[in-house]
């Protein structure tokens, strides 16, 4: 139907689920996409160090803060990447390789500041 929206078809929405990762008795990695500061994933990390998270941004001070969060906790299940998300998940992130993906409060609006800190 005209207008209606369509499901997206992409290999990278068939990850597998947390069940069948850890069946094949491997860590389960989790991304989170514009994670900013950091705030869930050291929250995360810090209640679940049986887990890794990945997490991505564009916006280098945030991922700055997050490192430094990380540091002071001394987390180390947590792995980050620096660029904009759609090009890197894309580059660096195979197929099946996620139990899942968080995605809180998107920012969809490029602003000026974010481009030129890219
Ligand atoms: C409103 S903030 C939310 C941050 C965090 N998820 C939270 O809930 O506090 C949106 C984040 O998405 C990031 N972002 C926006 N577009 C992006 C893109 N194309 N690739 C990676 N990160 C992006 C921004 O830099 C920002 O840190």
């Amino acid at each position: 139907m005209a207008g209606q929206r369509q499901p997206v078809s992409d290999s990278r929405a068939q990850v597998k689920t947390p069940r069948e990762s850890t069946k094949a008795g491997r860590r389960l990695r989790w991304l989170e996409v514009g994670c900013g500061a950091g705030e869930v994933l050291i929250a995360l990390a810090s209640e679940h160090p049986e887990n890794d998270y990945l997490g991505l941004d564009v916006y280098r001070p945030g991922l700055g803060r997050l490192l430094h969060g990380l540091a002071e906790r001394k987390l180390e299940n947590v792995r980050i990447l620096c660029g904009d998300s759609p090009s890197l998940i894309d580059r660096q992130v195979s197929d099946q390789s996620l139990a899942g993906v968080y995605v809180f409060f998107p920012d969809p609006w490029p602003k000026n500041g974010i481009i030129n800190a890219v």
